[in-house]
């Protein structure tokens, strides 16, 4: 076994801009780079772009470039935005890149070799958006995951997936963390069991891929290509010594959406093994992100764009919200509401608090200076004991992908040093001039315990771990610290001054709920446009003769005064005004290009308008001040 730790990203495709999703997948192999880094491994982390495919070659006519300058244009999305997220990636892979088409060229020989490819024909149905090929039976209302599927007959190559059935099943079955978490290992095993159909890895209908050496016209179906990407990063075909290193004897781990579980869980170990490759140790397949409680999507105009959020709210506090708020492998909820709450509670009350009060009380107490003189009691014992089991259970929960759980450790333990302060209760202390080794003891385990906290809060926190050190007086390079190095207790310099405090993370005021007197969101029925409301003529007429009509006793006729000439109108309101007469001299209004219609054999030339008041018709009156042939707009 090497020490090295390999861990992979999905390579994006680069059509879309990279989201909120695709941050916290990328995060997550942050944030386990730099654990792994402070643990002592020699991490390498890849990440990329998937710049092959049908989907691409569509696109990029469609935005009137050729394929390849449209990914060359979209990839730097991806670059901008990981160097805005603070990734640290070793490699970023672009599946055009000649050591990657050498590498695809090199696996499909490989299970070429071994006989699992053979000319067969397709037919059957294929999703563009997820450049998959679909079976009837994963067909929901003609769709595939919401989306079109296409009808697809072509001369293609298959791989003999089927031939790896019961070798998945058995490498599932003997190695507990292939897949995790256990449910989404589950899933995959049921999936296996309904029986595997060869897969179809050639494509003649467009030709934006790598060409299939076994015969003219076809291309490499996009997820052959796309998932050799890994062994690409790793240094396969291009130095025998790397790739022995961190593929064949380190640990190699793949995150992933659980979008993707089925290509990463089946097919790609099943093509490692024809190829008789090692297979990776893990494959980690997270849950979906809903935004506000709804799916996130390009039509509903919800999609969350990160940057725009670490400007909100800043890098640290959108990090820690991604690995806080969802439990790995399920779905999770974006809120502003959450978002806020977490900031507000846990980094500036709960961690914030606990530096601020710190540095306070070392300034005031000792001008800064970082004094032990050991006086021990019970409480130390306690808080002693706990750092040690926090560094546990967060190795465990790390293992296991459990963030939120990893960093409810941390803060468990950070909510034990805020309680210690208040046992002991330095201004007590201070008072009590017998007292003064206590009080160093207690400011001593303060300060150590942040040192402590800096170092596990550093792979989710990178620029709060260094803000945090720099104001314990500490010049600390995160990259060549390890955890071992501080873990014992009593490892920050004694006679050392500690900075200034900064606070970490303002507080964020909540605004108050329905801070508008109406509702933004309005939803309108049947919308009209202006132009559609310009077309009604509505004017102020006088009413200048009011009559019933005979055998017809809901309605009355008006003589009414439009101010450039008298009409007649018929209205059905008898029954509201049994005393007609009334209305004469009154100022309503009437809509005036209505087409005229013969009502009981009497003509109407527009039409009054009318309000309901409690179950009764009533016309609308206007003052008397305003003129008639007033128009109402
Ligand atoms: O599938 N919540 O690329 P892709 C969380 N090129 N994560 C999300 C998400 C959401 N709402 N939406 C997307 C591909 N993701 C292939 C991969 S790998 C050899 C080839 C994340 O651009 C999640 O990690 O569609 C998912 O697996 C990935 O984006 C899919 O990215
Ligand atoms: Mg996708």
């Amino acid at each position: 076994m090497s020490n090295s730790f390999y861990i992979t990203s999905p390579i994006y495709y680069p059509n879309a801009a990279p989201h909120v999703g695709t941050a916290y997948t990328t995060i997550i192999c942050d944030v386990v780079s730099r654990y792994k880094r402070i643990k002592g491994y020699d991490v390498s982390f890849m990440t990329g772009v998937d710049e092959h495919g049908q989907k691409i070659q569509e696109a990029a006519e469609k935005n009137g470039f050729t394929p390849q300058q449209w990914v060359d244009k979209m990839s730097l999305n991806f670059t901008t935005l990981w160097e805005k997220l603070n990734i640290s990636n070793t490699d970023y892979l672009r599946t055009t890149q000649e050591r990657h088409i050498e590498s695809v060229r090199e696996i499909v020989k490989r299970v070429n070799e071994k006989g699992d490819i053979y000319r067969g024909e397709y037919v059957g149905k294929y999703s563009v958006s997820e450049e998959t090929f679909v079976p009837e039976n994963q067909l929901v209302d003609g769709k595939y995951m919401g989306k079109e599927v296409i009808d697809v007959k072509e001369v293609s190559y298959f791989f003999r997936l089927s031939k790896y059935e019961d070798a998945l099943l058995k490498h599932i079955e003997e190695n507990p963390d292939f897949i995790k978490p256990e449910s989404k290992k589950n899933e995959v095993v049921a999936f296996i069991k309904q029986g595997l159909q060869d897969l179809s890895i050639s494509r003649t209908t467009f030709d934006w891929g790598i060409p299939l050496e076994l015969e003219k016209g076809h291309v490499i179906y996009v997820w052959f290509d796309a998932l050799t990407v890994y062994l690409t990063g790793a240094g396969f075909k291009k130095d025998e010594k790397e790739f022995g290193e961190i593929w064949s004897n380190g640990k190699v781990t793949h995150v992933i959406g659980k979008d993707i579980l089925r290509f990463h869980a089946i097919i790609w170990p099943a093509m490692l093994m024809s190829a008789g490759i090692k297979l990776p140790d893990t494959v980690a397949a997270h849950g979906w992100w809903t935004v506000e409680g709804e799916k996130m999507s390009k039509s509903l105009g919800n999609v969350v764009n990160p940057e725009e959020e670490v400007k909100k709210y800043g890098l640290d506090a959108f990090r820690y919200y991604l690995m806080r708020e969802a439990t790995f492998g399920q779905d999770a909820d974006y809120s502003k509401k959450a978002m806020i709450q977490r900031i507000n509670s846990d980094l500036a009350n709960d961690l914030g608090n606990l530096l601020n009060r710190t540095i306070g009380m070392q300034k005031k107490y000792f001008n800064s200076e970082v004094i032990l003189n050991k006086v021990e009691d019970k409480y130390d014992i306690e808080i002693k004991d706990l750092w040690e089991k926090t560094v546990e259970d967060l190795d465990i929960h790390m293992n296991e992908f459990q963030f939120s759980e990893a960093l409810k450790d941390i803060w468990k333990f950070i909510g034990r040093m805020n309680k210690y302060i208040d046992e002991c209760e330095p201004w007590n202390l201070a008072k009590d001039g017998s007292k003064k080794d206590r009080l160093s003891t207690v400011m001593y385990n303060l300060v150590d315990s942040l040192y402590k906290i800096s170092m596990l809060i550093y792979p989710f926190m990178p620029d709060t771990a260094e803000k945090i050190v720099r104001q314990l007086g500490l010049n600390i390079d995160f990259n060549t610290l390890k955890l071992e190095d501080i873990r014992k207790w009593g490892s920050y310099p004694a006679g050392n001054k500690l900075d200034e405090a900064v606070p970490l993370f303002p507080r964020i005021e909540i605004e108050p709920e329905n801070k508008k007197d109406y509702n933004e969101n309005l939803h309108i029925e049947n919308p009209i446009t202006i132009n559609d409301f310009n077309k009604v003529e509505i004017k102020v007429v006088e009413i200048i003769k009011a009559e019933k009509i005979k055998d017809a006793d809901k309605l009355l006729k008006f003589i009414v005064d439009t101010g450039t000439e008298k009409r007649q109108i018929v209205s059905g309101i008898a029954k509201w005004y049994p005393d007609e007469k009334e209305l004469i001299g009154k100022k309503v209004t009437a809509v005036l290009n209505l087409e005229p219609v013969t009502l009981k054999g009497e003509l109407s030339q527009g039409m009054l308008l009318t309000t309901t008041e409690k179950k009764k018709i009533r016309l609308i009156e206007i003052s008397k001040e305003v003129k008639t042939g007033s128009i109402v707009k």
